[in-house]
């Protein structure tokens, strides 16, 4: 009888032949994880220097998420909210203390919990501050990146993220990054229709582009002056992967609205959470918003396991130590080659900056040559390489890692 070999090119195949061709992912297929570490179908083993754009922070498969999720699996999985569930009150205690905030709003994935900030700063805006009905404005940022749902991609400025998806929802102010200056007017001309100021403490997927210190500082006093909400979506900086729980912390900023998502459950299950304080969460009534999985008790039980695991691993001393570390390392790699330009971030949230044209082809081919060295990580934008590994990571083996990159930037031939 025929038997298919099932081979890295039998599982791509599939995805090519069944699959919306909505990635475009590197050629390597996975099929375990544990820790830091990756393997391939066919037994291969690499580093993993992506962790799910960020939401493996705690390692793949830690065993103490994983017992939560199957223990809790094997108990209740789902209630909806119709009802009462034992989980949800208690993750909604540790998540509110742990970031310091009155009350929590349960969603699934990153693009819901930014929808959620949307809706419940124009809500709050109508109903506190008091904007005429259907005036409210949100200022957000170019390059930004929240997720892709239609109102999300209506303020995106990324062409591939919005062609042909409109008509677009209105009311978002675009200004540019880092730039307080452009945020002060924006809000002096029209802060009594401006309800809020979306941003990412550092721009990830636009190519991890942090910005000038203090401007997260004097963007939230910025919005304080104004009665602006300042909302910071740490859906991939939070959860310590900058060397703090939220890169906000960098500088000392508690925003007015905070959205997580990925590493809020060491990327066990889609878990995402808006936080805030009463005097805006309040303005939400029971039928006026929500999510069937929103809250579930799976979602509950990994989410606490999850943030259990950061404070008792120290994740955010690691990510502030090693990322520290890291970037210098790739610092000395850049003076021995002209392939790379830079290397910026903050904790382990890293990218390298490869000399060559976003149209070229060298930053994904330097992948494939990483791949075949043992270690996982994408380009964005063309010619950027994130670098984020899971933050469990030892030094020896962000050392080892340094070498990995080492030898195969100085190997690699430009086509
Ligand atoms: C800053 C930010 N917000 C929102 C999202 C969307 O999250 P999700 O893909 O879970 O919808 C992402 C995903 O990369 C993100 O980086």
């Amino acid at each position: 009888m025929h038997t298919v070999n099932k081979t890295s090119s039998y599982f791509i195949e599939l995805e090519e032949k069944y699959g919306a061709h909505n990635y475009h992912p590197l050629p390597v297929v996975l099929q375990k994880g544990k820790g830091v570490f990756v393997w391939d179908v066919e037994g291969r083993k690499y580093y993993d220097f992506l962790s799910a754009y960020s939401a493996v922070n705690q390692g793949h498969s830690h065993p103490k998420i994983v017992d939560a999720l199957v223990n809790q699996a094997q108990k209740l999985a789902l209630t909806s909210r119709a009802f009462y569930n034992a989980n949800l009150g208690e993750y909604e205690k540790k998540i509110t203390e742990l970031f310091g905030f009155d009350k929590v709003l349960p969603m699934n994935s990153g693009a819901e919990a930014v929808e959620t900030a949307v809706k419940l700063a124009r809500k709050w805006s109508y109903e506190v501050k008091g904007i005429s009905e259907n005036a409210a404005k949100i200022v957000v940022c170019e390059n930004n990146f929240h997720g892709r749902t239609t109102t999300i991609v209506s303020f995106s400025n990324d062409p591939d993220a919005n062609r042909n998806y409109g008509p677009f929802t209105p009311g978002f102010i675009k200004i540019p990054y880092n730039d307080l200056g452009a945020l002060e007017e924006t809000l002096k001309n029209d802060s009594a229709h401006i309800a809020a100021f979306l941003v990412e403490p550092i721009q990830g997927e636009a190519g991890v582009y942090v910005p000038d210190e203090g401007f997260l500082k004097g963007a939230s006093e910025l919005c304080e002056k104004y009665n602006v909400l300042f909302i910071a979506d740490e859906v991939q900086t939070g959860i310590a992967r900058t060397g703090k729980l939220i890169a906000c912390h960098h500088e000392d900023v508690q925003p007015d609205i905070l959205i997580l998502g990925k590493a809020l459950s060491g990327g066990m299950y889609p878990v995402s959470a808006v936080l805030a304080n009463d005097e805006i969460m309040n303005v939400i009534k029971p039928g006026q918003h929500g999510s069937t999985f929103g809250g579930n008790p799976i979602a509950c039980a990994v989410a606490v396991a999850a943030l259990d695991v950061v404070e008792e691993e120290n994740l955010s001393e690691r990510a502030e130590k090693l990322g520290q570390l890291f970037r210098n390392e790739i610092q000395k790699l850049i003076e021995k080659t002209d392939l790379i330009k830079g290397v910026r971030g903050k904790g382990l949230l890293n990218a390298i900056l490869i000399n060559d044209t976003p149209e070229s082809k060298t930053a994904w081919n330097l992948c494939l040559s990483l791949r075949d060295n043992g270690l996982l990580a994408k380009p964005t934008h063309g010619n950027i390489i994130r670098l984020a590994p899971p933050l469990v990571i030892t030094e020896k083996e962000i050392l080892d890692c340094v070498s990995i990159i080492e030898k195969t930037v100085l190997e690699f031939k430009k086509d």
